[in-house]
């Protein structure tokens, strides 16, 4: 059958290269473009390999690899001795400018509650939400992870579990019933990476539109997000300088997320009698606390204080991360549950993540079983404790005017300003004068720096800078 042949291509038929492009995925581009926009036509028969090569400037074999790609794809089909020909589905026109992507309403308000970056480089950076490369155990971890990593079958039966490593489970649940309180089974622990990624699973196991949550106000952006994101009504309850207000909580939220040992930002301890206030609240309307203990393991001297957890297994929803006391890169953290939760919550993992990081779970049970992760705690504390000192100590003498609540944990400080003064328009000033400062969101009259990030001699050239304000 001889069906109408194909014009004849030349060189300057080859669309332009890509980076990294080899060339026969660039022929084999150009082909396919000449059969999309229609120039070849359905049944056409192509030239032989020799010819089109040579039409092409491209070697026989260069051409062979291309028309080789564009078979399996579908484009033309190979008859033997009688050639190849186009073979793309009828239907398929020129290419359309892309119109905007259809975002379910998840993703639309996932993007719209976003903080954005500021960006901009300054000599000193006090903003926060900065990695601290020094509270990284590089000799454990490295120790740890190398172990791991080295036995073959490492994590095979974890990887069935959607809890995460059942050791690992169990390490965890052993050092925070020692350490902290808590009253913890192993089956009530999942793995996770991050407190992000357990935020995000337990908006979507519990909240929906027509739901209420509620939330500390000021607080951590990245879970007032997570929460808004599904849709759910989010209700602020105001923090004064005790933390959260119990008689605030509202009657009809199926939880409230606080971060009770260390308010985000206010750095301040929720006093004991509050916490059986807003456990009293939950038990009566049936609703969970989501208590984030993101800066436990970062106290500065003394121990923490045991978490709320421990007080009531039932109605409590412990969060924890390691992603600043063992390292920035380790995207690791936990959920704590009650047994049904976690149920739900193994139950619903395998349409998203599977199972958590096998290999870092593995390491990270070997670092607390073994008490590396306890010594790595205290001489990270102490560097904290330095460093919180020098900026407190140097930001007294700069700034007066500036009402610091001293931080007992934590990486940054929180400082009110004096009266009629516009923490946005601080923020300006100051950098103007190369110091980044951190503004609170929906506080008008706080700022935050950061300090665990910075060395001595730049906490006390920001302190200096910020005199001059
Ligand atoms: C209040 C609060 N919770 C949790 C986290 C940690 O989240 P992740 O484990 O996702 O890094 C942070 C980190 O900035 C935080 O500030």
């Amino acid at each position: 059958m001889a069906g109408p042949r194909v014009q004849p291509l030349s060189p300057s038929d080859l669309l332009p290269p890509q980076p990294g492009e080899a060339l026969h995925a660039r022929v084999a581009r150009s082909l396919r473009h000449a059969v999309t926009q229609g120039h070849w036509p359905q049944g056409a028969r192509l030239p032989g390999h020799r010819t089109l090569a040579l039409q092409l400037g491209v070697s026989r074999n260069t051409l062979v690899d291309a028309l080789g790609q564009l078979e399996t794809e579908g484009y033309v089909t190979s008859q033997g001795r009688s050639g190849t020909r186009v073979s793309a589905p009828l239907g398929q026109g020129p290419d359309h400018p892309p119109g905007p992507l259809p975002l379910s309403a998840w993703a639309r308000r996932a993007l719209a509650g976003q903080d954005e970056d500021a960006g901009g480089t300054y000599e000193v950076d006090f903003r926060v939400g900065q990695p601290v490369p020094e509270l990284y155990p590089e000799a454990a971890w490295t120790q740890a992870l190398a172990r791991r990593a080295g036995q073959s079958r490492a994590g095979a039966e974890a990887l069935r579990d959607p809890l995460g490593p059942a050791e690992t489970r169990q390490a965890l649940a052993a050092y925070l019933n020692a350490e902290r309180g808590a009253r913890i089974t192993p089956d009530m622990v999942m793995l996770t990476g991050g407190t992000q990624s357990a935020l995000d699973a337990l908006a979507r196991v519990f909240l929906e539109p027509g739901r209420v949550a509620a939330s500390e106000v000021p607080t951590y952006s990245g879970a007032w997000a997570a929460l808004a994101a599904s849709g759910a009504d989010v209700v602020g309850v105001p923090v004064d300088a005790q933390g959260l207000e119990p008689a605030e909580l509202p009657p009809e939220a199926t939880l409230v997320y606080l971060t009770p040992a260390c308010q985000y930002p206010t750095t301040v301890t929720l006093p004991f009698a509050r916490q059986r206030a807003v456990l009293d609240w939950a038990a009566r309307c049936g609703a969970f606390v989501l208590e984030d203990d993101y800066a436990a393991d970062l106290h500065h001297t003394g121990r923490p204080p045991a978490v709320m957890q421990g007080l009531a297994p039932e109605r409590v929803i412990l969060l924890g991360s390691f992603s600043k006391s063992l390292a920035p890169v380790t995207r690791s953290g936990f959920v704590v549950a009650p047994e049904a939760v976690t149920r739900v919550l193994a139950g619903t993992r395998p349409l998203t993540d599977r199972v958590p990081g096998v290999l870092d779970a593995l390491a990270l049970g070997d670092i607390l079983v073994s008490g590396a992760y306890g010594r790595h705690l205290r001489r990270a504390r102490q560097g904290l404790r330095h460093r919180h000192e020098v900026l407190w100590t140097a930001l007294q003498a700069a700034r007066p005017d500036w009402r610091l609540t001293p931080a007992r944990a934590g990486l940054h400080l929180h400082a009110a300003l004096p009266d009629g003064a516009v923490a946005l328009e601080v923020v300006r000033r100051a950098a103007a004068l190369g110091v980044a400062l951190t503004p609170v969101p929906g506080t008008p009259d706080a700022v935050l720096l950061a300090f665990a990030h910075l060395d001595v001699p730049q906490l006390r050239d920001g302190a200096a800078r910020l005199a001059q304000l």
